[in-house]
């Protein structure tokens, strides 16, 4: 039985057994407890709230010598990693700036409860444990300071967020403490236990949150979670790596459930997913991706966003791929695959339940809008202040 019919049935039941116990004369003072909880329980089933959300932002600044002076130069990945430092310190100068005034400037003109951001909050790559708590720590007060003040901002861990010499710790000694005084700001409850990684899980109202270390987080706890909380109005899963394989990529299994160990538990998270009508939040990708996936058991999305803007990102919001047939590997990556038929049954998992698909490497900002019946992102091109698409996640 969905939520919102179980919610009725129990509404419905105890209507009929407060009118009984009025119409006997019996006890007025149970059928008045018994609306109260009613009202209650309607109330929190009808909570609606915005959410402002962020792709990865990859903060960094220019000149290199600011986060980057005691980087190690013999990294085997130097050379991608300068690449990626001058990428970020250029699209950090102004057009991320203007992205995130534009978000900032929803945030401001509608109700918005909590801002979220995808993971790879930062570069790291310091190399110098002080360096990336200053990285961090410039980023977070940069990207909250044109929000309304006071706005919780949750923030869920990628990669780049502990890339680096002794950049693990810092990290997470910075994201466990941060996040629990985001959550509590948010939900207005003082947490009763410590949340850490590899999973932070808490409801806000009617629904559950759920934020994943996508690389270390077992799939089977996150089902027990969703399966424990029975009535939960909406699901929502928080990973950096995506849940579905990306399909313009060598790194295809380098995501949340992509290991070949997580075979059966990756078919239990589908499943669960399938029959809550799930919604999977998640970046990494550096495109913005919509997948609706539909089955016997039921339906799921996963909604992939990004705020990486660089000089290359399309100015347009129209997709390379926008058919569930079109979910295949390009052409340039596919010749380069070394074991292809491992790609291809990594794809073949996913795609004959994917019922709508939507790519594009556009950069931009999101809205997520919530109501007891309806979840929407909303797709912001750039810095656009007027949406480009709208994608029902359910
Ligand atoms: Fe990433």
């Amino acid at each position: 039985m969905k939520n919102i019919e179980r919610r009725d049935f129990i509404i419905g039941s105890l209507t009929s057994l407060g009118s009984l116990a009025f119409l006997n004369g019996r006890c007025d003072t149970i059928s008045s407890a018994l609306v109260d909880e009613i009202k209650k329980a309607s109330d929190l089933n009808s909570v609606a709230y915005n959410v402002a959300v962020l792709g990865d932002t990859h903060y960094d600044t220019a000149p290199e010598t600011v986060y980057h002076a005691h980087y190690d130069e013999s990294n085997i990945h130097a050379k991608i990693q300068h690449a990626e430092f001058k990428r970020n310190g250029e699209m950090w100068r102004e057009r991320c700036p203007r992205l995130l005034a534009s978000s900032a400037a929803l945030a401001h003109e509608n109700k918005t409860d909590f801002i979220l951001q995808l993971g790879d909050i930062i570069q790291g790559d310091c190399d110098h444990i002080p360096t990336h708590q200053k990285m961090l720590d410039d980023c977070i007060k940069m990207l909250k300071k044109p929000y309304p003040d006071n706005m919780p901002f949750l923030t869920v861990v990628g990669n780049h967020d502990f890339r680096g010499k002794g950049a693990r710790k810092a990290y997470f000694d910075f994201a466990h403490p941060f996040m629990a005084k985001e959550i509590e700001k948010l939900t207005g409850e003082k947490l009763d236990k410590q949340l850490t990684y590899p999973i932070i899980s808490f409801r806000k109202g009617p629904d559950i949150w759920i934020f994943c270390d996508f690389e270390k987080a077992n799939l089977n706890k996150i089902c027990d979670i969703i399966d424990a909380d029975s009535t939960a109005r909406h699901v929502f899963i928080v990973t950096h790596g995506p849940f579905t394989t990306y399909a313009n990529t060598k790194s295809y299994r380098w995501r949340l459930g992509g290991s070949p160990r997580a075979l059966k538990s990756r078919q239990r998270l589908f499943d669960t997913l399938s029959k809550r009508r799930g919604i999977v939040l998640s970046g990494h990708t550096h495109s913005t991706t919509y997948y609706r996936f539909e089955n016997s058991l039921g339906s799921f999305c996963e909604f992939t966003g990004n705020s990486v803007w660089t000089e290359r990102s399309p100015l347009t919001a129209t997709p390379n791929s926008s058919t569930p047939e079109q979910y295949v590997p390009a052409e340039r990556f596919l010749e380069k695959m070394r074991n292809k038929e491992d790609f291809h049954s990594e794809i073949n998992f996913f795609k004959p339940s994917l019922k709508e698909y939507y790519e594009t490497r556009a950069a931009g900002h999101y809205r997520l809008k919530v109501t007891e019946n309806s979840v929407e992102m909303e797709f912001y091109l750039c810095d656009s202040r007027t949406p480009d698409r709208v994608f029902k996640l359910k």
